[in-house]
């Protein structure tokens, strides 16, 4: 699923076009028109309001919006025609048309129209504000307002813009989520204030699903947090006789935060951090609290990734859906039930009657029916197979309840009860068969008597602080999972720890067999404090994804004291024993290069493709692992750093750091993804030289010596075969060269914001965009000068 998300981002980043030039103005006036290609910007240059388009690769989609002028992420914080985007290759201007209203039209058709009542004798002028609001004014007087946009949010409420009702005109004013990832159209969540002074969240504007509470002068109670975020904003609710509303300012100026209705339903605050958003805090806090997020016939897991899962028996609806975040369709049935007799004694067809499948620990589907005459699980049992609309049952001491067509809601909840989920009985069969199939797969067949594995599916969390919830594997066959294995198990796959492949800074590794088959490297960590911090780290980031370019975590053990890691052994050892050895077959460019490239894929994936990005801050060639075909394999995620994850805990555990924290992250000061792109342009000079360069690099590295110092200047003279390793024999392909120079050059730029992403590095080495020439960093220059 992760590659596919990451493969959709990129398709996204790629095919969203924004306006190429701006009008130096944040003003429209009536006889300008604003071309597709054109847009206003906020006096303050934060802002600006134009045109863009997006879509898939055969639909492109044109908006027009409002988004951050210099966040390189475009970010829509308003959009005009949101369910009414203007396909194909009509090009769409806007007017002020004139009757006053600003219009938007495509090949002739209005779109889009501001539609207010223009009251004054003059004209009208449309200005994009310094705060995000677009105002439609009077153009002699400038606080005579038609229309403005913060009158008609779309997914984000933006710092100064009132969510709530103006109870004079009977305005409301409230976001609603978008439907996708790459649609802006209206999705199902809304989040409202009601004339109650009490914000809401609402499915389909029915069903609530969470509840502010009430607001006591400086947070509503059911967000305390808001408390801890008073150094960083001023939120403030008015409820008079003309109005209700919430609002909130930043108090940095520079700091930028925004309040998103986000597409699972969330209501999260994003603060741009120089590279990406952030997610500050949730509401609901726990994702499988928003209503029917994961659709019918599904279990939802707040802090596991992929966070909904269908039932036994049933498959997701929609992949396409799911994979760009709308998974409202949930799943659906793969054998239909049996229904119609009903276990009525029929004997021919007793073997076809339905079964129920026994799923533990769960909170329970809402709307279940009380059925007060079973007394027994087997009447209830009966009751619900008596009904071809019945779907589950569950029995405890207050009794049955059934229930009837689509199962919403189901949660994984440590103390929760066990549903009864009715299947057709051939589903059952399938699953005895799958279930010893899985067994052996993960077990090897040579010996599943001797290693009895303890097969769990550890659904992993995805913040620390959560302790780990854990699954039988009955429960949950979508192999989103690593097994958990027994010390005993792993003494007997690595034949008592005898094969030793290497010692790493916390343990050492060993080399052990699964099955005849299947070989695995098996770290044992020393020290039971360091041991742990780092057991942590590496379950917590690597377990959850999956990406040819890093290393596979196949499970752990933790019992007592002992921590132990397996993954997938690498028969080619690590990058740095093929560069710097010197006998042996030396690397070719082409393998050097093809290596250079995944190991930025990988990083990429950390940084930009999970949900909460992971840093590395480790990356060096003893922790970059070849496979058979040298396919690079990032490990050892020992030192890895989660931005996201430490954002919402410094947020929820309120120590009153947040004060401390927020400004630092916001600024960009704090580490961030930037220092593994530094580190990575020393595994690329040290691809090309194939010499060591640098004894050792952390996330603290700041050392730069006499090779680095080279590179940009011998590439200034057009001289790089010169830095190439001289076991090649200049057997290069000198374009690459040239390239892997640059880009390593571009890697140390002073300011981490002149540094390339990963995803840019990637595209750099892929060819699809030239990287200019690097400017020779200062820091080097003073180097190289003193
Ligand atoms: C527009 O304003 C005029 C004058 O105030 C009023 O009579 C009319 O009903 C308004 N129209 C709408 C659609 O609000
Ligand atoms: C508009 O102009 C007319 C005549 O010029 C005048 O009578 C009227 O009061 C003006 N209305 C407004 C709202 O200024
Ligand atoms: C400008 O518009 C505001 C709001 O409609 C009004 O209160 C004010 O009197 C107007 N000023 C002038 C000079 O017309
Ligand atoms: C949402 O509510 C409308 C009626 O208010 C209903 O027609 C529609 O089917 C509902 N949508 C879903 C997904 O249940
Ligand atoms: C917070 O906002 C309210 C209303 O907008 C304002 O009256 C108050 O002075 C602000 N407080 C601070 C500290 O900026
Ligand atoms: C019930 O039994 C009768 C014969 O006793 C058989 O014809 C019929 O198909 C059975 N019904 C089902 C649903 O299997
Ligand atoms: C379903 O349950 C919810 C909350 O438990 C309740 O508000 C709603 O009225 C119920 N709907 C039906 C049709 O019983
Ligand atoms: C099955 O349950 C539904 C919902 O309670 C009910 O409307 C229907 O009449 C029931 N059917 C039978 C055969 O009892």
């Amino acid at each position: 699923m992760r590659p596919l998300l990451l493969v959709l981002c990129w398709l996204l980043f790629s095919q969203q076009h924004t306006p190429s030039y701006s009008i130096a103005t944040d003003t429209l006036s009536r006889g300008r028109s604003l071309a597709s290609d054109e847009r206003l910007v906020s006096g303050n240059g934060k802002f600006a309001f134009g045109f863009f388009q997006m879509g898939t690769s055969n639909l492109f989609n044109w908006y027009l919006s409002i988004w951050f002028n210099k966040i390189p992420k475009l970010t829509p914080v308003w959009t005009a025609n949101r369910d009414h985007p203007i396909s194909g290759p009509a090009s769409p201007e806007l007017i002020i048309a004139s009757d006053g209203n600003l219009v938007m039209l495509a090949q002739g058709a209005i779109i889009w129209s501001t539609k207010a009542n223009i009251t004054a004798n003059d004209t009208t002028v449309a200005v994009i504000l310094d705060s995000g609001n677009l105002v439609l004014r009077s153009s002699s007087n400038s606080s005579h307002i038609f229309w403005e946009s913060f009158d008609h949010p779309t997914d984000t409420h933006l710092p100064g813009a009132k969510i709530g009702w103006n109870k004079v005109t009977g305005l409301n004013r409230y976001t609603v989520s978008r439907k996708n990832s790459i649609d802006l159209s209206s999705g199902i969540y809304s989040s409202k204030m009601d004339l109650d002074g009490i914000g809401r969240m609402f499915w389909n504007s029915s069903t609530v699903y969470w509840s502010s509470g009430e607001w006591n002068g400086k947070f509503f109670s059911s967000i305390p947090e808001m408390s801890a975020g008073s150094s960083l904003a001023n939120f403030t609710l008015v409820n008079n006789d003309q109005e209700v509303y919430f609002t909130y300012t930043i108090l940095d100026e520079n700091a930028i935060i925004i309040n998103v209705l986000d597409v699972t339903g969330q209501k999260q605050l994003h603060a741009w951090t120089g590279q990406d958003w952030f997610t500050i805090n949730d509401q609901p806090r726990y994702q499988c609290d928003v209503y029917a997020v994961c659709g019918p016939f599904t279990v939802c897991t707040s802090d596991a990734d992929p966070f909904c899962n269908c039932m036994k028996g049933f498959s997701v609806r929609s992949p396409e859906d799911w994979g760009i975040e709308d998974r409202t369709g949930g799943c659906i049935r793969n054998t239909p039930l049996n229904c119609g007799d009903g276990g009525s004694g029929n004997k021919t067809g007793m073997s076809m009657t339905d079964k129920f499948y026994s799923m533990p620990g769960l909170r329970l589907p809402q709307n279940g029916t009380v059925i007060p005459s079973a007394s027994s699980a087997n009447q209830c049992a009966q009751v619900c197979l008596n009904n071809c609309s019945c779907t589950a049952y569950s029995y405890s001491k207050d009794g049955c309840s059934i229930w009837h067509d689509e199962l919403l809601n189901v949660a994984t909840d440590g103390n929760g009860e066990m549903l009864y989920l009715r299947l057709a009985a051939k589903e059952m069969q399938n699953r005895r068969r799958n279930k010893s199939g899985m067994i052996i797969a993960a077990a090897g067949g040579a010996s599943i008597a001797t290693l009895a594995v303890f097969v769990f599916l550890v659904v992993i969390w995805r913040r620390r602080n959560k302790k780990w919830p854990i699954h039988k594997m009955d429960n949950d066959p979508g192999g989103v999972g690593i097994i958990a294995f027994r010390y005993v198990d792993l003494q007997y796959a690595t034949k008592k720890f005898s094969e030793k492949l290497g010692t790493g800074g916390f343990g050492s590794v060993f080399k052990g067999w699964l099955s005849d088959s299947v070989a695995i490297a098996v770290k044992r960590l020393d020290g039971v404090q360091q041991g742990e911090k780092q057991f942590r780290a590496e379950v917590n980031s690597i377990g959850i994804i999956q990406h040819i370019n890093v290393v596979r975590l196949i499970g752990f053990c933790c019992e007592g004291d002992r921590r132990l890691l397996v993954y997938e052994h690498m028969p080619n050892g690590s990058l740095d024993s093929h560069l710097f050895q010197s006998h042996g077959a030396i690397l070719d460019w082409n393998v050097r290069y093809q290596i250079a490239l995944g190991v930025a894929r990988g990083l990429g994936y950390l940084h930009h493709g999970c949900r909460d990005c992971i840093i590395h801050c480790d990356i060096k060639p003893q922790n970059i692992l070849l496979d058979t075909s040298f396919v690079p394999k990032i490990a050892d995620f020992g030192m890895a750093k989660f931005l996201g994850r430490d954002f919402s805990r410094v947020v929820t555990t309120m120590r009153g750091t947040f004060r401390y924290l927020a400004p630092e992250w916001i600024s960009g000061t704090a580490i961030t993804p930037k220092v593994d792109v530094y580190s990575y342009r020393m595994v690329l000079l040290e691809i090309i030289s194939g010499k060591r360069n640098s004894p050792k690099h952390s996330c603290s590295d700041g050392n730069v010596d006499y090779y680095p110092v080279q590179v940009p200047h011998k590439l200034l003279h057009g001289d790089v075969l010169s830095l190439v390793d001289a076991n090649l024999y200049g057997d290069v392909n000198m374009e690459e060269v040239e390239r892997v120079c640059k880009v390593a050059c571009w890697c140390i730029q002073d300011s981490e914001f002149d540094r390339p992403t990963m995803v840019e590095v990637v595209q750099f080495l892929e060819g699809i965009c030239e990287p200019e020439m690097p400017p020779v960093p200062r820091l080097l220059l003073a180097i190289a000068g003193g």
